[in-house]
């Protein structure tokens, strides 16, 4: 009787019990559904996949951070992994969090890892690591050094030579000291292999007046920094005088990434407005490290490439005027101990975007005059000719 009763409800009521199972279906999955739409920082950090991961500076007051999900953008692509960059706010100062790569990127990464240590993906790093330390250490040599002959992919090159690695990774090291070694040069190898920003953060602290954001440190595989401002595309309609100032601390970065340090020039090879923000002082700041040159500028002699002494001009635009997009050799960049790189690269910028030529040529000079006291001969020398080339016409290309 009971049995016929049900069996008549399920016959006339079918959809309306299914459309009730289903929406039972859906508040039971509501958690799941919730925590891949807005990931709390403990899943964004995938500490498990650690040491295969950037760090643990930062894990002890990661917890503090709150993100901010008031941007439909930021579900967007934080569901497609395709910026993985999140925003949040730490003691009321906002900060900005890096996943460092796109979830497919990181997921090749793993399947190399695991591979690396003949392995089935997906792996535990949780085996006996030190038998690896030396093959890691051959790794981050192999990821940094360029292959002119090979399609080089590489993010970070230091070139010609990796002779004075410990010397560039001084302050990377200093700030890890603590670590196992064998932990730390895993985390180095990840980063070289994933995405290097934060070394360059380091090598180039914000503190020290480098034009990047400060680095705050790493908890697994998320690293967190400070939030500069808006893109530089947001500035393109302010005022002139806002606009000059920006202009003028470009040209500064430009100087400062080529000339500050006296043993490394530094050639950022992905210059654009989104990878620029500026900060309440109109100051642009680099916030996209991914892709870096790094030359050494003490060379020995018998390491010297030919053509070593002469400063490298980028000829790019010359060579293929249809190219409207910025072109350069990295072979020619790593081949010479001084380039124009950074100045081509931010001019084409500023002049495109931001003052049109007669402005740029006005602030190249007064800014190269300001700086002509500060730097050697062969620097003046350098930035002279540039100031040359603008009035003579025959470097269009810059500015
Ligand atoms: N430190 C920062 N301060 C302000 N905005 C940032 C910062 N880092 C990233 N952003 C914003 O996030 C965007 C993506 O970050 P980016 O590091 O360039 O990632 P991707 O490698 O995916 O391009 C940038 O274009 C910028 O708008
Ligand atoms: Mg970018």
């Amino acid at each position: 009787m009971i049995l016929h009763y049900v069996c008549n409800i399920v016959r006339f009521k079918k959809w309306k019990i299914l459309m009730l199972i289903g929406v039972c279906a859906l508040v039971s999955r509501v958690n799941v559904i919730l925590q891949s739409l807005y990931p709390s920082i403990t899943q964004l950090t995938e500490l498990p996949k650690c040491p295969a991961c950037y760090g643990v500076s930062a894990c002890h007051d990661i917890h503090k951070i709150d993100l901010i999900w008031d941007d439909i953008n930021a579900i967007i692509s934080h569901l497609f992994g395709v910026k993985n960059v999140f925003f949040g706010t730490y003691n009321q100062t906002k900060v900005v969090l890096k996943k460092l790569a796109h979830s497919s990127e990181l997921e090749a990464f793993d399947i190399t890892l695991c591979d690396i240590l003949h392995l089935g993906y997906p792996c535990s790093v949780f085996i006996p690591l030190d038998r690896y330390t030396a093959q890691f250490y051959d790794l981050i040599r192999k990821a940094i050094t360029s292959d002119f002959s090979k399609d080089d992919t590489s993010r970070l090159r230091l070139c010609p030579t990796l002779s004075h690695l410990d010397d560039l990774f001084y302050n990377v090291h200093l700030n890890n000291k603590h670590i196992n070694p064998t932990q730390y040069l895993i985390n180095l190898w990840t980063l070289v292999s994933i995405n290097p920003e934060p070394l360059i953060l380091q090598i180039l602290p914000a503190e020290n007046g480098w034009p990047v954001p400060k680095y705050y440190g790493a908890c697994g595989r998320i690293i967190v920094e400070e939030y500069v401002g808006l893109p530089l595309a947001d500035y393109y309609d302010k005022s002139w005088i806002q606009r000059i100032k920006i202009a003028s601390s470009l040209l500064n970065a430009a100087y400062m990434f080529t000339f500050k340090d006296k043993n490394f020039g530094f050639y950022l090879t992905d210059v654009s407005a989104d990878n620029i923000a500026v900060d309440n002082e109109n100051v642009a700041k680099f916030i996209d490290l991914e892709n870096i040159i790094i030359v050494d500028k003490n060379v020995s002699q018998e390491d010297e490439p030919k053509g070593w002494q002469k400063i490298h001009k980028n000829t790019m635009h010359f060579d293929f005027p249809n190219l409207n997009c910025f072109s350069y050799s990295a072979e020619d960049i790593c081949n010479h101990y001084l380039s124009d790189h950074n100045y081509y690269a931010i001019c084409q910028k500023i002049k495109i975007h931001f003052l049109g030529n007669f402005f740029t040529i006005y602030l190249l000079i007064l800014n190269s005059s300001i700086q002509i006291f500060n730097i050697y001969y062969d620097n003046v020398l350098f930035l002279i000719l540039r100031i040359l080339e603008y009035f003579l016409g025959s470097s269009s290309r810059y500015c």
